[in-house]
């Protein structure tokens, strides 16, 4: 959308979370908070995004989004003083969305709908607000007609105004002139000496300069302060996108037994059964089946295998059509192609698995040497027979076989047969 720039507030203390790192680092369904609210702001404004930082956080914010612009608060001296500090960053012909970094849910078409009905004539700004199931430490909004005429924090708040349900989500759509022009007046005469952007609402009143709202759902609009509402929302999303993915064909047993990730993709008709772990970065296609206790992380997955159940496949890795990776198998930055099987007990770390190869139970790819990683490869209709230790650097020629119980150190040629085993003895038991 054009002329908006978007300022996200991220530089209060986090007291209430109770932790050594900023609360917008912390995650929901793998994704940090403030990268959640920076992907929505991008879809509305582009690079016209300002983020308020501390001088704690703000390293790591550039390291994360380094398209954001960032702008340091050199104290929390509250909301309006945080929004304040852009001021001189930000064109004057621009119109401004505020957002805060702890309402991580919100949606850009609900940000959308908020700027399209946002009418600039005699208009301040307008604001999205919410029913609240259990409205503690919410600011509390009171209307007149169809606008905002006060909104009251939890600690100002009196016992009837507690009462109200209808909460301010700090996040608003405002011409730049109103809004700069007004910030500078706001006070920090309350318990917490802090400058409160609500008290905005009251400027705009006596200035008889509307600012209207619209009701949203409250799942979008929750913020964060605690652990148990990062737990809460994160339980929230996990439903939000697990239930997605079954409208769109998958099906997942026993939803609440499984975490899946803010970009996961799944096609239609894959199972994936109680207890998987699917972590960022996931692509799974058509037909395949996870089972039980399998985790996986950033790697793709083809149509028609199976995984696990109790398989770990890590990063990097992809994996082909019709591939069977069973239980206690740890696969890392590898490629296995089609119909390849890797059945137990086996740790296949840096490779590359050709078509139609089948590997031993307890089979071992040696690929760390103390000092660096190695690459194994292993040619297509290879048949390695278990507990064989494949020490990287290592080439394993097309249609060979690999004898059980073998250390291979040697590159393989192709259609032989290579075993490394010391001779049995037999010895006669003395009585
Ligand atoms: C704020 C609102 C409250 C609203 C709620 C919605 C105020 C005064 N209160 O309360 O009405 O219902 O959000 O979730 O605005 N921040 C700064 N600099 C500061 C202080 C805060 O950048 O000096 C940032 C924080 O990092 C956070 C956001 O502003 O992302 C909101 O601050 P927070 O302290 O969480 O406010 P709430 O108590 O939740
Ligand atoms: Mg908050």
């Amino acid at each position: 959308m054009k002329n908006i720039s978007t300022i996200i507030l991220a530089a209060g203390e986090s007291k209430r979370i109770n932790s050594n790192y900023s609360k917008i680092f912390h995650k929901l369904s793998d994704l940090s908070l403030i990268e959640h609210v920076y992907n929505t702001a991008f879809k509305i404004s582009k690079n016209n995004i300002y983020i308020i930082c501390n001088k704690k956080n703000i390293y790591q914010i550039q390291q994360l989004l380094p398209k954001a612009k960032t702008i340091i608060q050199k104290k929390p001296l509250g909301t309006a003083d945080a929004v304040l500090c852009s001021k001189k960053f930000i064109p004057k012909n621009k119109r401004i969305l505020i957002l805060f970094g702890d309402v991580p849910l919100i949606k850009s078409k609900t940000i959308k709908n908020l700027i399209d009905k946002y009418k600039p004539i005699n208009n301040f700004g307008s604001l999205l607000v919410f029913k609240a199931k259990n409205p503690f430490g919410y600011g509390r909004v009171i209307t007149e007609k169809n606008i905002i005429k006060n909104i009251t924090e939890e600690v100002e708040a009196n016992e009837s105004i507690k009462k109200i349900k209808l909460c301010n989500s700090g996040i608003m759509f405002c011409n730049h002139k109103d809004l700069f022009k007004n910030l500078i007046k706001i006070k920090n005469q309350n318990i917490k000496k802090e400058k409160f952007i609500t008290d905005i609402f009251d400027i705009a009143y006596n200035q008889n300069k509307a600012f209207t709202y619209s009701i949203c759902d409250e799942n979008e609009l929750l913020g964060i302060n605690t652990r148990n509402d990062l737990i809460n929302l994160d339980n929230k999303m996990q439903k939000e996108l697990k239930n997605k993915l079954i409208k769109n064909g998958v099906t997942i047993l026993q939803p609440d037994t499984v975490r899946v990730s803010y970009d996961t993709k799944i096609a239609k008709d894959t199972i994936i059964e109680p207890f998987v772990v699917i972590k960022k970065g996931v692509t799974i296609k058509k037909n395949v089946t996870i089972k039980s206790h399998t985790i996986i992380e950033n790697c793709v997955i083809g149509e028609n295998s199976v995984i696990g159940p109790s398989a770990r496949i890590r990063p990097y890795t992809k994996i082909g059509k019709k591939v069977k990776i069973g239980n206690f198998v740890e696969i890392k930055n590898s490629v296995i192609n089609d119909s390849s099987a890797i059945s137990h007990l086996s740790y296949i770390g840096d490779s590359f698995i050709g078509k139609n190869v089948n590997i031993g139970a307890g089979t071992i790819t040696c690929n760390f040497n103390g000092k660096q990683k190695n690459k194994t490869i292993i040619k297509n209709n290879v048949f390695v027979g278990s507990n064989v230790s494949l020490i990287a650097p290592i080439t394993i020629g097309s249609n060979s076989t690999i004898g059980a119980g073998s250390v291979i150190s040697k590159n393989v040629p192709p259609n032989s047969l290579s075993i490394e085993r010391t001779e049995q003895k037999i010895i006669k038991k003395r009585r």
